[in-house]
């Protein structure tokens, strides 16, 4: 991945926007998600009037904020890097590409105003009402437009492995949005979807599940390829396997959707249709984990001093116990306990905080110095991401180990029978038990959080060139 061209004549300026928005929108998202943790362990702490910060409106905000503008913002910024350096080529239709970034935080905008007023097609993920759905498939068709243009212009015979995983995730989640938001408009900001009853879940899971599949894994996997081996100096471990990777994942994930309906009026083949396939998941999913780690062969020590690599070794692990976690939570005696439950939580927050969230930080940290012109890891602190990272990776295993504690002990209370055959345990009583749980939880959000508000500072600081002269990554970590 040499890079033999000069990079000044690459378009940074988009890159560099959605570069530091990840960082603000991470900020807003993950504070929205403290509030609703403090919210479940403490109803009353936000007890206001008003309905806009009630949590049945404050928690789709914090989903599509962590999702769709921090998530959103990182895979538009690296994939817009990659693509280029990959490509040796800069951006096709800059003009559209500039594009992108503003129509994509006039989408976000629209979100923070229309989810606490209320205004929802009550589809999770895909809340979002009807013209703000037509703005976001504008804005894709325009990042599908700048992304393939830039492929077709490539100076090189190759395309990289990164920018597959890149295409798949633009093209399967056009097909994705457009598909489960065919609705009748019936007022400025209401509609109806065109399905019904169980065909209408069968889309909206579909889509939902391959929201995590293509927009939190296929995207976030391009981002793992190219930044793990730039950050650990050494090629990919096995480029075959990341083909074979590529291949068996994207064909796999498609269809494990009905895992989130089992037990409902989804017929019983296509529920355990969508088990096998998950199932069969894990295999792909822990062959590109095991790329990922194995490219750090012969460069485990430099994990020692470059706080930006564990950030992106441990991202993988957690991706690694994600997806074994998924897989058997998609069995279906098995889902007979955890769905309902916090385990579901703890699952989503251990791919989401430990993979998706630690993947972009690495990325943005690798990406950050080079958009400001700096060395590679010239950020004005070294000392401060790896404090971030510690902050980040104890919040994230608090959160999960309260959720697993929380769910399994929530499932095994709901069906605990007594002799005569009456519940042993009261709802409100599994719900008092979770306290602690939710206590636990809120703390680790909070520290989270606060390493992304000293990943904030540390950003201001190199965007205003405070950054130590001769410092280099070594020299400031040692
Ligand atoms: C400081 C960090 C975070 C905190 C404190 C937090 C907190 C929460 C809370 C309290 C909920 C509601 C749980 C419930 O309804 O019982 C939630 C849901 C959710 N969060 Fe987070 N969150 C954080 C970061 C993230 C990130 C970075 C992502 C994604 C990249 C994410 C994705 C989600 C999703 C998808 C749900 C919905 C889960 C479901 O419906 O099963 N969160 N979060
Ligand atoms: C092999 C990979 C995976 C499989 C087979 C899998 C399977 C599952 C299963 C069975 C559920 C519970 C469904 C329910 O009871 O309602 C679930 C929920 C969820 N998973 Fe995964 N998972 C995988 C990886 C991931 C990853 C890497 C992420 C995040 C980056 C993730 C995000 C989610 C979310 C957001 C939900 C909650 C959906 C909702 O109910 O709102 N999953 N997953």
């Amino acid at each position: 991945m040499s890079n033999p061209i000069d990079h000044s004549t690459y378009n940074y300026d988009v890159v560099r926007k959605f570069a530091v928005m990840t960082v603000v929108w991470g900020v807003v998202g993950m504070l929205v998600g403290v509030i609703i943790a403090a919210q479940l362990a403490w109803p009353s702490i936000m007890y206001t009037d008003l309905p806009w910060l009630t949590f049945g409106r404050l928690r789709p905000l914090h989903t599509n904020a962590v999702i769709f503008a921090f998530g959103g913002s990182a895979l538009f910024s690296t994939s817009y890097f990659i693509v280029q350096r990959t490509c040796h080529t800069n951006l096709f239709a800059p003009g559209l590409a500039k594009l992108t970034f503003w129509g994509w935080q006039l989408v976000i905008l629209s979100a923070a105003i229309t989810l606490p007023m209320g205004y929802t097609s009550s589809k999770e993920y895909a809340e979002l009402e009807w013209p703000i759905d037509i703005l976001i498939t504008l804005v894709w068709v325009c990042y599908g437009i700048v992304f393939f243009g830039t492929i077709v212009k490539r100076k090189t015979s190759h395309i990289y492995v990164a920018n597959w995983f890149f295409g798949a995730f633009i093209i399967t989640v056009a097909v994705l949005h457009i598909f489960n938001n065919l609705e009748i408009p019936v007022a400025p900001f209401k509609s109806y979807s065109i399905y019904g009853g169980a065909i209408d879940a069968m889309m909206q899971w579909w889509y939902g599940h391959n929201a995590v599949g293509f927009f939190l894994t296929a995207g976030f996997l391009g981002i793992m390829y190219y930044f793990v081996p730039k950050q650990a100096e050494r090629p990919v471990y096995s480029y075959r396997l990341s083909i074979v990777h590529f291949w068996a994942l994207i064909a796999t994930y498609i269809w494990a959707g009905p895992h989130h309906l089992h037990y409902t009026a989804l017929p019983n083949w296509t529920q355990t249709l969508g088990m096998v396939m998950s199932l069969i998941l894990l295999a792909p999913s822990w062959g590109g984990m095991i790329n990922g780690v194995m490219t750090l062969s012969g460069a485990w020590h430099k994990l020692r001093t470059d706080p930006i690599l564990k950030f992106l070794v441990v991202s993988l692990s957690f991706y690694g116990m994600s997806t074994f976690e998924g897989p058997m939570m998609a069995i279906k005696t098995v889902n007979a306990l955890s769905h309902y439950t916090d385990w579901t939580i703890g699952h989503v927050h251990s791919g989401a905080l430990g993979w998706v969230a630690m993947v972009s930080i690495g990325a943005m940290y690798h990406l950050i110095p080079i958009m400001y012109g700096r060395k590679f890891g010239e950020m004005y602190s070294i000392r401060l991401i790896n404090i971030h990272f510690w902050l980040a990776t104890i919040g994230t295993v608090l959160y999960i180990a309260s959720m697993w504690v929380n769910g399994i002990m929530q499932g095994l209370m709901w069906r605990a029978f007594n002799d005569d055959g009456t519940l042993t345990y009261s709802f409100v009583e599994s719900v008092e038990a979770s306290y602690p749980g939710y206590m636990i939880r809120a703390i680790g959000g909070v520290l989270f959080l606060t390493g992304m508000l000293i990943m904030a500072y540390n950003l201001w600081k190199t965007m205003r060139a405070d950054v130590p002269s001769a410092a280099t990554l070594t020299e400031q970590s040692a």
